[in-house]
């Protein structure tokens, strides 16, 4: 009997189980996940984790998280495209957050966001071409009686203006 076209084909690729990370992203993976699966609503403090020790959260480190806290990866996908702060690609050298709320707009804040954008050609979300700089938004910095405010790489300057901005980066448009 004939074996059919079907019947001849490799077993396919499960996708799924292909994954980017690298063995030094797994063990930081596996290191964030072992401190800190047991606590109680460990998502938040474990996505916490994983761009704390890798600048971001892969998407081949959905699986990994979800499979160890019993959560499908639906589940863990919804809460990190939920929060703005979480990203899931690798961002540059550097990374501001720029305060959009209230306070700091009611003081040049959108002056200076378009400055920023200007000086570094990207917009929110967006990493310059030579890595440097990755800008995101920010939504209160509890920096509100000197804003503007601006973070550099966790560190919070306040009253910051274009020209201070462009001090403080090296950049100029
Ligand atoms: S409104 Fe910008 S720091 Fe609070």
């Amino acid at each position: 009997m004939a074996t059919s076209t079907f019947e001849r084909r490799s077993p396919p690729i499960k996708l799924a189980e292909l994954s980017s990370l690298s063995a030094a992203d797994s063990a930081a993976i596996n290191a964030v996940l072992a401190r800190l699966k047991n606590l109680p609503g460990a998502l938040l403090p474990i996505l916490h984790g994983v761009q704390e020790a890798l600048g971001h959260v892969p998407k081949d480190a959905v699986p990994v998280i979800a499979k160890s806290l019993n959560l499908s990866r639906a589940e863990v996908h919804g809460v990190i495209s939920f929060y703005h702060w979480y990203r899931t690609e690798k961002p540059g050298e550097h990374v501001l957050h720029l305060c959009r709320a209230e306070a700091c707009q009611a003081v040049g804040g959108r002056a200076l966001e378009a400055h920023v954008k200007a000086s570094l050609g990207i917009d929110f979300h967006e990493t310059t071409a030579d890595g440097r700089y990755t800008l995101e938004p920010a939504y209160c910095l509890g920096n509100c009686a000197v804003g503007p405010s601006l973070m550099i790489d966790g560190a919070l300057k306040g009253r910051v203006t274009a020209d201070r901005f462009d001090r403080l980066t090296g950049v100029t448009a």
